[in-house]
């Protein structure tokens, strides 16, 4: 579900008219609703336990929104955490999520960034997810120094190819992330990379905005087959993060929902793994965008409007510095005004920033509006604020919450 909707024509947020949050803040912002935050964790985290997955812990991916209220309200709901960075660490660290709730990926951890993870708590973090031998050696080597124990697991790369914008797609071989089967094979047998790591699990993620599952299931498929064939009780498997969203309408009807790709995943196991053992470890998931994503929308507001030939230009306050999203990817976002009106023309909505690709969307059906008029763009919660830079400089926008 989302927070908006219109009531009279008039744009209403959780429950309140848009125009009545805007009055008084600057633009643009980001306009947050716990409401929604809640039901998708909620959603998420039950869908998980109805599907009899063992134990599954839910490690939000930080990397998607890591406002402090969204982060306090997670670990409220009992959220660990996926961590790319000791800056995303530190914030977790902060919003009081228990570091043996969370896992820490990337493929350049730095000796600074694994002496923290390790050190904090009594016991460091739940796992440091590998991405090459390198890494592991270095672990071995700085957890020895401290006397301490590394929990590991090895980030698989399945060979999968996840249908999605290629630039966020990451199970392929050609791909810089994970490793393949046979040179975790060859690590495992390797004693001088294990005096003071353990493995407790094997974790995968293919590749975000996710709207079908065929790539998923196979890629559980290979982890399976790896957790089967090598002699270790694991702990976990992490099937990582990637379920996407509905950004536009026509989405809706052809996305994979909370409940399919739950089930999906526990028929998997079930099939590929669990029914043949008698050691099921639990499951670990990342998601980031199915739990964010919904939750917020970027308020901006009509600078003016300009005419070229038979082109028309609707210049908004929000810039590509803020949301990347359409100008990175060419993702598609919803630009809905405050007020709803019949007669609609054809417009492009643009920011204020010196690039061309600095555009929410072209040849959009809006009504006319003028300046100081407001707009929202929808979906903005997940890789919004977190991705957002001053070029040109210009200010970070705040985060509210109704
Ligand atoms: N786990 C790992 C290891 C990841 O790399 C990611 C996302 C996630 C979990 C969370 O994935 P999610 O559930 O949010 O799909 N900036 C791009 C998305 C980049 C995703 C990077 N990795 C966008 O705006 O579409």
């Amino acid at each position: 579900p989302s927070p908006l909707e219109y009531k009279n024509n008039n744009l209403y947020f959780d429950g309140k008219r848009l125009d009545a949050i805007a009055a008084k803040k600057r633009t643009p912002f980001y306009l947050y609703s716990k409401k929604t935050l809640r039901h998708y964790y909620e959603h998420f985290s039950k869908a998980a336990v109805k599907n009899n997955l063992p134990s599954p812990l839910v490690c939000y991916a930080l990397k998607a929104n890591s406002n402090k209220d969204v982060l306090a309200q997670l670990k409220k709901m009992g959220s660990g955490a996926d961590v790319v960075s000791v800056g995303e660490l530190k914030k977790a660290l902060k919003a009081g999520i228990d570091p043996q709730k969370i896992v820490f990926s990337g493929v350049a951890k730095t000796a600074e960034e694994i002496r923290f993870a390790l050190k904090c708590g009594k016991k460091g973090i739940y796992s440091f997810n590998v991405e090459s031998i390198e890494e592991l050696q270095l672990i071995n080597e700085i957890a020895k120094k401290e006397k301490r124990i590394a929990r590991v697991a090895f980030r698989l790369n399945p060979q999968v190819s996840a249908k999605t914008h290629k630039h966020i797609s990451t199970g392929n071989k050609t791909h810089k992330f994970g490793l393949l089967k046979a040179d975790i094979v060859e690590a495992l047998e390797a004693r001088e990379f294990w005096t003071n790591t353990t493995l407790v699990g094997l974790s995968i993620h293919i590749g975000s905005q996710l709207t079908e599952m065929k790539a998923t299931v196979k890629a559980i498929e290979e982890i399976s087959k790896l957790a089967l064939s090598i002699d270790v009780a694991l702990e976990f498997l992490d099937l990582g993060g990637g379920l996407g969203i509905d950004y536009t309408a026509e989405e809706k009807s052809k996305l994979t929902s909370i409940d399919t790709y739950m089930k999906t995943v526990a028929d998997a196991l079930e099939k590929y793994y669990y029914s043949k053992t008698d050691h099921c470890p639990r499951v670990v998931f990342e998601p980031g965008r199915i739990i964010v994503g919904k939750m917020g929308v970027l308020v901006s507001r009509v600078v003016r409007t300009k005419v070229s030939d038979s082109n028309h230009f609707t210049i908004i306050d929000a810039g590509m510095n803020d949301l990347i999203r359409p100008a990175l990817y060419e993702a598609y976002h919803e630009v809905l005004p405050a007020q709803a009106s019949k007669k609609l023309i054809k417009t492009d909505i643009v920011g204020p920033i010196c690039e061309t690709s600095d555009c929410f969307g072209s040849k959009r059906k809006l009504p006319a509006l003028s300046a100081g008029d407001l707009v929202v763009i929808d979906n903005a919660g997940a890789y919004g604020q977190t991705m957002a830079s001053s070029y040109n400089e210009r200010e970070i926008a705040t985060e509210y919450f109704v």
